[in-house]
């Protein structure tokens, strides 16, 4: 902490690290499953209140805590004088780190993906679901094995990871992100007039596109709102140390914007490549729910395309970067906390993390379909119950320890710290910062309403919130 601390290297290099870390498998992956299943329209004009509303202001907010402390989330709340809210950066590491577990394996996912176009597209063209589970040890014949494929390619990606975050995230990643983020916004626009372009996927663009006030349940907001949070890198600890990286000239308030709207550009554009895609591929009916949907759903689409094996091959090079962009930010702020408090050398640590990682990553990945692996829940509605282990990472990240660090932010700027005190903060960099006093608004009252009650309700309704 007493060192002088890293900085981003110019204003695009923050700007792209931090939608770096937005834009990820979150997008990708979650959301169009997440979409689907919220009713289309329904839940991506619920997902747009939250990020404006929501999104927005916390990101500021934890950039902000970020930049007054110059520290790692955890010492960050003793810098700025009030050690007992150092839970708040705990409740974020330890979120990050879960997430790291499952990250780095669902990386490894998109890795062999990107070899399976490559090398073995008609493989996967000739059964796309089955392809996908037969890499997680579920055999079409329905037997299961030890899922070698996955694992190995998770540790190839865990490994990529590492390397990065030890090359310095300045060098590498600043610049592969300048020419990555462009290419893969282009590409997603390819696929999204591919996909337009099939027969019977209009229908699935309607679907994307319909408002229907009878299916906003509470569970779509609940939904929309750990989505929002899981998208935007809010609640993890990655904010408050990349703001401590920021520059006292930039104006954050303004960044926010800036990264929220890409990070969401991205998702709706996936939204609307990957729902329709599965309408006029797989039919509205035939998918399961989450997981497979950028793997299988994905695959009608390319083979229905004329080079369609070489835009597969490069559809997941593209998505493998924005995931490494993504991971290197959750493994950084822990490295960050654990050089700065425990004098651990970056190398060390970055090394030591990556292998606790993967290794509790192969449950997340061997409890997919090959192994029952469980873990343990507590909720109002079930009592005890023993969800199976990939789930239980995601219900302890994002139903517990999100929710938790996000709240513990806005109630130590809203209340401890003060607004005020955030607000010069932006303000020193000459930033105007005209919605100064909506912001003080949000961040006092609705957000820790907001998020007080997502956190209650994924235990008392004991269903997934995100
Ligand atoms: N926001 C990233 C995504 O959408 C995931 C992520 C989560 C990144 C947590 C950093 C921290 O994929």
């Amino acid at each position: 902490m007493e060192k002088k601390r890293a900085q981003w290297s110019s204003k695009l290099g923050f700007l792209l690290a931090a939608a770096g870390s937005a834009v990820g498998l979150g997008n990708i992956w979650k959301f169009p499953g997440r979409a689907f299943e919220g009713g289309g329209g329904t839940f991506m004009l619920v997902y747009l209140v939250i990020v404006l509303l929501l999104g927005i202001p916390l990101m500021t907010t934890e950039l902000t805590i970020g930049r007054a402390s110059q520290c790692n989330a955890i010492g960050a709340f003793r810098a700025l004088g009030h050690r007992r809210f150092s839970w708040v950066g705990w409740a974020g590491v330890v979120g990050a780190f879960v997430i790291a577990c499952y990250y780095c394996h669902v990386g490894g996912w998109v890795l062999r993906y990107v070899f399976a176009y490559a090398f073995d597209a008609p493989a996967v063209y000739a059964d796309s679901p089955g392809y996908f589970y037969a890499t997680l040890g579920l055999n079409p014949d329905g037997t299961t094995v030890f899922p070698w494929v996955a694992v190995g390619f998770a540790a190839l990606f865990t490994a990529l990871t590492a390397l990065v975050i030890l090359r310095g995230v300045s060098g590498g990643i600043e610049r592969f992100n300048k020419i990555g983020m462009p290419a893969l916004l282009v590409l997603l626009l390819v696929l999204l007039i591919r996909t337009m372009t099939l027969p019977g996927a209009l229908a699935g663009a309607r679907y994307m596109l319909s408002f229907d006030l009878g299916k906003l349940s509470f569970e779509t907001i609940l939904s929309a709102l750990g989505q929002a949070f899981y998208s935007l890198s809010i609640g993890m600890a990655i904010l408050i140390t990349y703001g401590s990286y920021l520059p006292q000239t930039e104006d954050i308030p303004r960044n926010s914007v800036l990264v929220s709207l890409m990070d969401t550009l991205v998702a709706i554009l996936s939204g609307f490549i990957i729902v329709p895609a599965v309408f006029a591929t797989l039919g509205p009916d035939q998918v399961g729910k989450g997981g497979g949907f950028a793997f299988v759903s994905l695959a009608g689409v390319f083979e229905r395309m004329s080079g369609g094996r070489v835009f597969g091959t490069l559809f997941y090079l593209l998505l493998l970067f924005a995931a490494l962009t993504s991971s290197v930010s959750i493994l950084e702020s822990i490295v960050a906390f654990l050089t700065e408090r425990f004098g651990w050398r970056r190398k060390g640590a970055t090394l030591g993390l990556g292998a606790v990682v993967f290794l509790i990553g192969c449950l997340y990945t061997c409890s997919q379909a090959a192994f029952p692996i469980r873990g343990v829940w507590l909720d109002f509605s079930s009592g005890v119950s023993f969800p199976a282990f990939c789930d239980f990472l995601e219900y302890l990240s994002d139903r517990l320890l999100i929710p938790v660090a996000a709240l513990g932010s806005c109630i130590f700027v809203g209340w401890v710290w003060k607004p005020e005190r955030a607000i010069e903060e932006i303000r020193r960099s000459g930033a105007r910062f005209p919605l100064a006093g909506f912001y003080q608004f949000i961040i006092k009252y609705i957000a820790p309403l907001a998020i007080l009650v997502i956190l209650v309700m994924g235990f008392v309704t004991g269903r997934t919130l995100s």
